[in-house]
């Protein structure tokens, strides 16, 4: 199980805390919104706002490439940026910060850059069940191209990785592990401590799909050893268009550049270039500078209000939804993992989930409904889709009971 700190005697005040965000206090249909659609995007807090406007409005220049004051400034803000994520994540190195668009460039920029440089005819990349389309369909490409294939570990009734199933995919033909830190369908988190390890023993390297995990559990890929970790910045209250791949030293210097542009080369003639140090060999043309310094901000902002502590709050109002839920006749909830992240994902019987996300907007309720980015893991379920809503660390119980309430008004419509 994932520690959880108790949040008796820490004095988090979530009424304080929702201050911070004051899109959240605004009506939807003429009802309180609650906003419980967190796995698919996260709100900013005051503070990562202010941070992007203290950017663009006193900062602003391009970086890496003017000598003049403004741009050293906007530089030293992009770097001091990295920086900030390297501490949020251990790593040994700002060179093994590269900024991405998000988790799905990330994962694309590994698949293209070594899966196409590391990847032959009949070599396997292991996958699991729970993958959402970023971190399946990269691989599905960089496999089409070099006659690689994908072996898929499956998973239980509740939705946990079979890791008896994955010792035995793992062998000789095994060029990598791409997986899933949490499940963004199911809340499942994944044991990778030991995916990692097993695949460390037979010297494959892992990836790990970090999007669903770094709001809600403290990450730190050294004490992890994994060789690439991805997440994005807006499922973790910074900007969108801002994401992050940690790849271990070792791997990013042997790797080829992606993508061909200006900040990536060190020399150019019309006949050739080489390349520039790492990150920025992975990181061609003007990056998303106010992107970074927000997610900065982000890392900040949650850090000092305790990870552990959002997370224990999130899991009081899961398991408070998970009852709530289950009383109301019809309702089917998958994924019942032992270590879940604070995701409930239902049906209710005899109505669409699009239908049922349609009436709980009525009541100022956002979830998610749809396949969740997950069509493979929903074909397997027998399902088309789910219902999904999704905690972040300024949900409240008095949003759980708004939930509980517009489920049963969809049963009432319905039947
Ligand atoms: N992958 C995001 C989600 O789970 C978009 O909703």
């Amino acid at each position: 199980m994932t520690a959880l700190r108790s949040l008796k005697g820490v004095g988090y005040d979530v009424d304080q805390l929702r201050r911070e965000f004051p899109i959240l206090g605004q009506q939807v249909n003429g009802k309180p919104l609650a906003y419980l659609d967190n796995g698919a995007s996260t709100q900013r807090p005051q503070s990562v706002l202010a941070a992007v406007n203290h950017y663009e409005t006193h900062l602003h220049a391009n970086v890496h490439r003017g000598v003049h004051t403004l741009s050293q400034l906007a530089t030293d803000a992009f770097e001091g940026a990295r920086e900030r994520v390297r501490r949020f994540l251990n790593a040994a190195s700002t060179r093994e910060i590269v900024f991405t668009r998000g988790t799905t460039e990330a994962i694309n920029l590994v698949a293209q850059s070594w899966g196409r440089s590391n990847l032959g005819p009949d070599d396997e990349i292991i996958v699991s069940a729970l993958e959402h389309h970023a971190n399946l369909v990269p691989w599905q490409m960089a496999a089409a191209a070099t006659g690689a294939r994908l072996r898929v570990v499956p998973i239980d009734e509740h939705g946990q990785l079979r890791l008896g199933a994955f010792l035995e995919l793992l062998n000789d033909r095994t060029r990598l592990v791409a997986m899933t830190h949490v499940s963004n369908a199911l809340g499942t988190v994944v044991p990778i401590e030991r995916v990692i390890d097993a695949a460390h023993h037979v010297g494959v390297p892992v990836l790990i799909d970090g999007a669903q995990a770094v709001a809600h559990l403290p990450v730190d890929v050294r004490a992890l050893g994994c060789d690439f970790y991805c997440f994005s910045g807006h499922k973790l209250y910074g900007p969108t268009g801002i994401g992050v791949l940690y790849g271990r030293a070792e791997l990013l210097d042997a790797m080829p550049p992606w993508q061909g542009g200006g900040d990536m080369i060190r020399t150019v003639t019309f006949e050739r270039s080489t390349w520039n140090d790492l990150p920025y060999k992975f990181e061609a043309g003007t990056p998303n500078m106010s992107g970074a310094i927000g997610l900065a901000a982000a890392m900040d902002f949650l850090e000092a209000l305790g990870i552990e502590h959002a997370a224990a709050h999130e899991h009081e109002l899961l398991n408070a939804a998970t009852a709530a839920l289950m009383r109301i006749p019809g309702v089917h909830i998958h994924g019942t993992a032992a270590d879940k992240a604070a995701v409930l994902s239902f049906t209710l019987k005899g109505v669409h989930p699009h239908d049922l996300g349609t009436i709980l907007d009525h009541e100022g309720v956002a979830i998610r409904a749809g396949h969740h980015c997950a069509m493979p893991l929903m074909e397997l379920l027998g399902l088309p889709a789910t219902a999904r809503a999704s905690f972040a660390c300024y949900n409240t119980m008095a949003e759980v009971e708004q939930l509980d309430a517009a489920v049963r008004k969809a049963v009432e419509v319905f039947h």
